[in-house]
């Protein structure tokens, strides 16, 4: 990585405006420092026009996520890659990459051979919060096919990365990892000795005063030792010229008149203000089409909730009708029970009544029976008392009768009774 580097570094340096400045590279930061602010600025001309057209032809980043605090310096981004040209472009605490990734797009755009490095453990901190390693993956899937051929994103700590670079190699070091004075303080003075002559370092934050947040005092006391320039909207980005041979239009922002300072900070204000609104809007019409997308699922469950609804009306209907049914049946069957029942009844009554009759007919054909018994047995009896009267009687008749007839002699007289 040193060598790819110290290349990139070399190629953009060819082309860059060189700063007036005779002090040597290796010499003390906070005496080139001294130096810059004492030298009385060569270019007379006013440069505004230059800032505003690198201002306006800037390209808005696409990667705009939820995390606005940036996205309002994005333009300045695209401006200070144009004017700057830098070899090597370092971020200091990345997150979701919306300023990192404003950097790329012009990086990507001016067709530069810069070689740019995201550092962050992409865990958060006590400023930023925690966050989970989908941060990185959805930021990778956003980057890696765009600028992974120059761009590169180093979880590392911001001390730990720092060994990959070689001294005086950075051009462009933007500064926005924890925001206390102590630690804005170690990150600067951690990369210090890395930045070339031309390096310029971005410090985000410069405005804020909130918490703990301490980027103003560092920026305080930067600002006192190096050209410096900076933008007060969105929470301020400090722009500090620490290299003895930046660009002369960027020396140019720092001395200019206060009215073309003014006036290069309202039109990048302005810009800014239309990228962030440009991806609030985008992000209220993705939300817009996700409401329509949800509601015209939601008419869909509701169609199909409908038909459902509607089928279940028709068979409830259904068995409504065929309970109607069942029950018109079922009190046919109880009225034909009832009815069954109730013959039931005259026929067990008819059958009782028919079972009295015969047992008193029997008791009576009994009782007639023993009378005919009886009249026989009397019969008997009394024909066995009167036949020898009646076979009396009947010899009787025969001696009268055959007395009046007077019998021929030697005729015998026979008795009826002799014939049987
Ligand atoms: C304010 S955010 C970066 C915001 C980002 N520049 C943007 O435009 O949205 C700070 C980031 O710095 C990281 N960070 C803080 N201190 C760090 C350190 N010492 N080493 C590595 N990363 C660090 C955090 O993980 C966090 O993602």
């Amino acid at each position: 990585m040193m060598s790819a580097i110290r290349q990139a570094s070399a190629h953009n340096r060819g082309v860059a405006i060189m700063a007036e400045s005779t002090t040597s590279p290796a010499a003390d930061m906070t005496n080139t420092a001294t130096i810059h602010k004492t030298k009385p600025f060569a270019a007379a001309e006013s440069l505004a026009g230059t800032w505003l057209s690198h201002a306006i032809l800037g390209r808005f980043p696409d990667r705009r996520t939820i995390i606005e605090g940036w996205q309002e310096h994005s333009p300045f981004a695209s401006a200070i890659i144009s004017v700057l040209r830098p070899g090597v472009f370092v971020e200091l605490g990345t997150h979701r990459g919306d300023s990192y990734c404003a950097f790329c797009e012009a990086i990507a755009l001016t067709g530069l051979a810069t070689k740019a490095f995201a550092i962050d453990t992409w865990s958060g901190d006590d400023h930023a919060g925690t966050y989970e390693s989908d941060i990185l993956e959805d930021l990778r899937a956003y980057h890696d096919h765009r600028y992974g051929h120059f761009s590169k994103l180093v979880q590392a700590r911001f001390d730990e990365a720092v060994g990959q670079f070689p001294a005086k190699s950075i051009d462009l070091l933007h500064i926005d990892g924890l925001h206390t004075e102590e630690a804005v303080r170690y990150d600067f003075e951690t990369y210090r000795d890395r930045l070339s002559d031309r390096a310029v370092v971005l410090f985000h934050d410069t405005q804020a005063r909130h918490e703990d947040f301490g980027v103003y005092k560092v920026w305080r006391d930067l600002a006192s030792k190096y050209p410096a320039f900076e933008f007060t909207h969105s929470s301020g980005l400090g722009v500090l010229m620490v290299g003895s041979q930046v660009p002369q239009e960027l020396l140019w922002l720092c001395h200019a008149p206060e009215s073309e300072q003014r006036l290069v900070r309202d039109v990048f204000s302005a810009l800014g203000r239309a990228v962030r609104f440009q991806g609030r809007s985008e992000r209220l019409w993705h939300q817009v089409d996700e409401a329509w997308q949800r509601i015209a699922q939601a008419e869909h469950e509701r169609e199909l909730f409908k038909t459902a609804h509607d089928e279940a009306w028709q068979r409830i209907a259904q068995a409504e009708h065929e309970r109607e049914l069942f029950k018109t049946a079922h009190d046919e069957a109880w009225q034909r029970i009832a009815q069954a029942e109730h013959e039931r009844e005259l026929f067990k009554t008819a059958h009782d009544e028919a079972w009295q009759r015969i047992h008193s007919l029997e008791e009576k054909l009994a009782i007639l029976d023993k009378e005919r018994r009886e009249a026989t047995a009397q019969k008997e009896a009394w024909q066995a008392f009167t036949l020898p009267f009646i076979r009396l009687l009947d010899f009787g008749h025969w001696v009268l009768r055959t007395g009046r007839r007077r019998p021929n002699a030697g005729q015998t007289a026979k008795h009826p009774h002799d014939n049987h």
